[in-house]
This record gives C-alpha cells, sequence and structure tokens, in this order.
C-alpha cells in the first residue's frame, strides 16, 4: 500500500482518529481487565473473559486497520527495516507476515556472514541469504548486505588459517566477488567491513590487518564495486553514533578512503543502545553532518533499545522517546536514509543471550504485538510525512 498527498492526509486523518480510539480501547483494554476481575470474583469468571476477549478482539482490529510502518516511511521517501533470521522467516507465518507488512527494507542477521555462506574453502553455501533475498523480492523490499569483512563469525579455515600475504589477498578477494555477484542487482547497500575500528581509534587487530595489512579495507570496497557497481557500499560500526574518538576515527578514515578514491558511498550507525546508554541526539545529527560534509549517507543499521528485566510500563515508555529520538535525527538530516532496527519482535534478539538480565529491546513483543516503541515511531513518521506533504506545498 503505498499513499501519496492528499490520499496520505485523507487517510492519515483517518488514521489519527483509529490511533486516538485505539489508544483508549488499550486504556479500556486496562480498566476492563480489572474490573473484569472484580466482576470475576464475585460473578465468575464467564462475564469477565468476554470482556476481555472483546475488547481484546477490538484492539487487533484496530491494530489491523491502521497503515503499516512501511508505507508512512514510503510516503516520506525513507526507507525502514530489520534484521532477519531465516529459520522463523522459513517457519513462522506471523514472522513472515508481520515483516513484509511494516518494513521496506530488510537485512539477513546472520545468513551472509562468512561462516554461514562460505564455511570452508571450497565451499559456498546460499541457501539462507537466497532465501532472504528472494522474500525480500517477492514483497518489493530493498536489501543491505551483512557483511563481507568482519573479524567475527568466521569459520575456522580463516580464524585458524595459515596463508601467505597473497594467498589471504586471493581468499578474502574470491570471497567478495563471489558472494557480491551473486546478488548483483539484489542488493541496495552492502556493510563492505564491520567494525574494524576499536574504541580508541586504532584499526582492531583482525585477521584481516594482520595478515593483509591496513589496505584490506581499501581493496575490500575496490572489489566490492567492482562486482556491483550499482550496490552502495557502506562502512558499518557501533559505538561511533554520537561524538567520541571512536567517530572521529571512523570519520577520518573514510576520509581517507574518499581521498584516495576508494569507492564508499556512506556509514552505518549500528545503535545497540540502552536506557542506560544512548548518544545524544543532537551530536548523532552532528555525526551525520559531518559524514553529509563528505558527500556520504548514512544508515542507522542495527537499532535496538535494550531493557534491564524486568519490563515496566516506565521503561517501556522510556525506551519508545529513544526509539523516536533517534528516527527524529534520522528524518531531520539529509543523509540519513535508512532506519534499521536489528530485528523486530523480542521472540528473536540476539539480547537476552548476550546482555544478562536484559531483553525486550524490539518494537514488537514475542507474541507480535506491538510496543509503545511501535506507535512512537509510527506517529513520528505519519507527522513527518505530513509535514512534508506541507513543504512540498500541496
Ligand atoms: O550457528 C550456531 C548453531 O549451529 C549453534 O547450535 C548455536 C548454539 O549457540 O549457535 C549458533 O551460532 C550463533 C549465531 O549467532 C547464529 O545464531 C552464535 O552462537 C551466536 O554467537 C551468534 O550471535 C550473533 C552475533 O552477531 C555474533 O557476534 C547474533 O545472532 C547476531 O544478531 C549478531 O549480530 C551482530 C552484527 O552482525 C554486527 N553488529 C553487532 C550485532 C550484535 O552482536
Amino acid at each position: 500500500m503505498i499513499i501519496h498527498g492528499k490520499n496520505l492526509n485523507r487517510s492519515a486523518s483517518l488514521i489519527a482518529i483509529k490511533g486516538e480510539r485505539f489508544l483508549s480501547l488499550k486504556k479500556g483494554l486496562l480498566v476492563g481487565s480489572l474490573s473484569g476481575l472484580v466482576v470475576g470474583l464475585f460473578f465468575g469468571c464467564f462475564i469477565a473473559s468476554q470482556r476481555i476477549h472483546d475488547l481484546q478482539s477490538q484492539v487487533e482490529n484496530m491494530e489491523r486497520n491502521m497503515l503499516p510502518l512501511r508505507s508512512l516511511a514510503d510516503a516520506r521517501g525513507i526507507l525502514v527495516g530489520t534484521a532477519v533470521s531465516a529459520t522463523p522467516l522459513r517457519n513462522e507465518a506471523l514472522y513472515a507476515e508481520t515483516l513484509s507488512r511494516e518494513f521496506n527494507i530488510l537485512t539477513a542477521d546472520n545468513a551472509m556472514k562468512f561462516e554461514s555462506i562460505h564455511p570452508a574453502q571450497n565451499l559456498y553455501l546460499f541457501e539462507g541469504a537466497d532465501a532472504i533475498v528472494s522474500y525480500a523480492e517477492a514483497n518489493n523490499m530493498k536489501v543491505r548486505g551483512h557483511t563481507l569483512v568482519w573479524h567475527n563469525q568466521l569459520p575456522s579455515w580463516i580464524s585458524m588459517g595459515s596463508f601467505s600475504r597473497e594467498e589471504w589477498i586471493n581468499i578474502l578477494r574470491d570471497h567478495i566477488t563471489t558472494v557480491v555477484s551473486r546478488y548483483q542487482g539484489k542488493i541496495y547497500a552492502w556493510d563492505v567491513v564491520n567494525e574494524a575500528v576499536n574504541d580508541d581509534g586504532s584499526l582492531r587487530d583482525t585477521v584481516w590487518l594482520r595478515n593483509i595489512g591496513p589496505e584490506y579495507l581499501d581493496l575490500a570496497f575496490r572489489w566490492a564495486h567492482e562486482a556491483d557497481p550499482n550496490a552502495l557500499l557502506f562502512y558499518n560500526d557501533y559505538g561511533g553514533e554520537g561524538l567520541n574518538q571512536k567517530s572521529n576515527a571512523i570519520y577520518d578514515l573514510v576520509n581517507g578512503l574518499l581521498d584516495r578514491g576508494v569507492p564508499i558511498n556512506g556509514v552505518g550507525l549500528q545503535m545497540h543502545v540502552s536506557l542506560e546508554y544512548s548518544p545524544s541526539p543532537q551530536e548523532v545529527a552532528e555525526n551525520m553532518a559531518r559524514l553529509s560534509n563528505l558527500g556520504l549517507d548514512v544508515h542507522i543499521t542495527e537499532l535496538d533499545v535494550r531493557l534491564e528485566l524486568p519490563v515496566t510500563e516506565e521503561k517501556l515508555a522510556a525506551q519508545a522517546r529513544i526509539y523516536q529520538e533517534l528516527l527524529e535525527v534520522c528524518l531531520n538530516v539529509d543523509n540519513c536514509k535508512a532506519f534499521v532496527m536489528w530485528g523486530f519482535t523480542d521472540r528473536y534478539s540476539w539480547i537476552s543471550s548476550f546482555f544478562r538480565g536484559y531483553g525486550s529491546a524490539l518494537i514488537f513483543d514475542s507474541s507480535y504485538h506491538a510496543k509503545p516503541a511501535y506507535y512512537a515511531l509510527w506517529r513520528c513518521l505519519l507527522n513527518s510525512s505530513f509535514d512534508q506533504e506541507t513543504s512540498d506545498g500541496s
């Protein structure tokens, strides 16, 4: 569903009304639940559960009738997306339905990484990545390719490999050329190099730096460009979203690439944040602006906002504010073209296995119900589409 101009205006007014009704229904559901419980105590469970059930289905109907994020994002001219896992995409209808309904861009969470796609020297396994790319094509979604050169999730033939420098160069060239060529014309943007910089701004000690030297960065971008001249090429990292030693080093790194005529189109800001730590929106805006001055785009590539468990309404509201502020930053600068989250349902998120005691980082809960963060993004996109319409003079 793509909505433009006055149609958007009309639809949006309708939705704004629906949104209000939706919120009051949610309150109704809460009040209904409480009063239902009291009634249940005195008059038995049947009436109470009927009422809760009715309210619940009204809420679900409202949810079904709201414009999805991708329609609002299309109208605003921005990409809104998520990382995707191959297994639930194959096995879980609600996962796939929610994905194609809400997002206009996706990225593979693991399926395109070296260990998944190139597990042995003479073996490429494309099944998971192919399925994700086909799904995107079938549902008119763009794809971010993630990732060609990284120090993590490497197969043992690489992490424990012993080769000459020339052989390492050939290995990396073969990997990049094979993977990028396979999806030539199908990948909107590649994370060519991921996380090559330490927090103190030095280059990370990786298998690629040790065995090839710092020029592995230039080579990787050049090979990717040769294999798919139309794909946008990104350097992607975490912790350099605001202004700090790391983002300064990333700025210098990409500036150096540009000076040497290396093909690079943008910087990915991962944004794995929490209520305790999230970069100031002003700093993120300044960082984006200085990259824009270099002629580079930025994508928010892996946003999630983890919560310390247990989850409370206050924490969900604070989480929603962070999602909203970061989307606002992206919408307010010219060079931020994509807002991508690292998953969409708390059912599948990397957080609980990497941060003990944390979870609930995404915009849908584990039953695929939209959380306050979803509505915050939704409202923000809606308002921004109106602003866009007004400034277009329509
Ligand atoms: O594939 C094996 C499977 O065979 C085994 O049975 C299972 C048992 O634990 O592990 C599976 O591998 C896991 C893999 O994800 C695939 O599910 C690894 O243990 C696990 O460490 C790995 O985690 C991934 C993590 O990158 C590794 O660093 C997360 O799923 C993935 O979401 C995460 O993504 C990264 C981005 O690529 C880069 N930026 C940071 C982001 C979050 O860490």
